[in-house]
């Protein structure tokens, strides 16, 4: 049985004290529970506080972002390399750093490549814009942001990856994309695996969804054949929210058991 994976984005949010703050209250109102693994991602700044802070039998770190060479002359840059001894995960390709920094399909596949190749699990975020989703054109997007990204992955490396299916249109909204529209979305990412390497490659590597997750979605987001996780954004910097998000998993989790 895989866990179900439950990612805070934080995004560019709150200082290294308030980070540990958030993890405190956090680290008070969350339960260890086996059947959910939960991933905090704070600005670099706070992951080398942090990583001394979190009680690991209920938390893991994640980066939200890393540069692909393991060192050299890129002024203001922190490499996978650096993240190795911190880490668990870095987020690649969210659909912020694909508009606001230019990311493009091919410096993230090798973001994907670096990250693998230290010993860290990424987790790719994928998903259409409003205009691309607009247009019909999901299925199409998605192939092209799959496919490239994995590209110079083995078979063997994709396994145990994480893809998370993020609907630009539907983040930051309060809205989340409609149980339909995320099944067949993921779904179909994970056809895209299947046929590029292997069925055990494309059972194995797991599959979550983020846009405007909030307690009340839980349930209904997780009820969906496919999706094993979530990735919850603002709702991840309110720790009554995200400790909600955290026991509506556990619930579901555990009436679905
Ligand atoms: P949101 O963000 O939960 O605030 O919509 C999700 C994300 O961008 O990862």
């Amino acid at each position: 049985m895989k866990k179900t994976l439950i990612v805070g984005n934080w995004k560019m949010n709150l200082s290294v004290g308030q980070s540990s703050l958030l993890v405190a209250r956090l680290q008070q109102h969350i339960a260890v529970h086996r059947d959910i693994e939960i991933v905090l991602a704070p600005s670099m700044l706070a992951l080398q506080p942090l990583a001394q802070e979190i009680d690991r039998r209920k938390f893991r770190l994640a980066a939200q972002n890393a540069y692909p060479k393991d060192e050299g002359t890129y002024t203001g840059e922190v490499s996978f390399a650096m993240l190795q001894d911190i880490v668990h995960y870095v987020l690649i390709g969210h659909s912020e750093r694909r508009r606001e920094f230019n990311e493009s399909l091919e410096f993230i596949r090798d973001k994907m490549a670096a990250c693998v190749h230290n010993g860290i699990t990424p987790i790719l975020c994928v998903g259409e814009t409003a205009t691309e989703y607009k247009a019909g054109e999901t299925k199409q997007v998605l192939h092209d942001q799959v496919v490239t990204a994995l590209s110079n992955l083995t078979a063997e490396e994709v396994t145990d990856i994480v893809i998370a299916y993020e609907p630009v249109w539907a983040i930051g909204v309060g809205d989340p994309a409609k149980p339909a529209q995320i099944e067949a979305a993921t779904t179909h990412i994970r056809h895209q695996v299947k046929d590029l390497y292997g069925r055990a490659a494309a059972e194995s590597l797991r599959i979550i969804y983020g846009a405007s997750v909030e307690p009340d979605f839980v349930h209904g987001i997780l009820s969906i054949k496919g999706v094993e996780g979530l990735l919850p954004g603002s709702a991840s910097l309110n720790y009554h929210k995200f400790s909600g998000i955290v026991e509506a998993a556990h619930r579901f989790t555990k009436q679905k058991s």
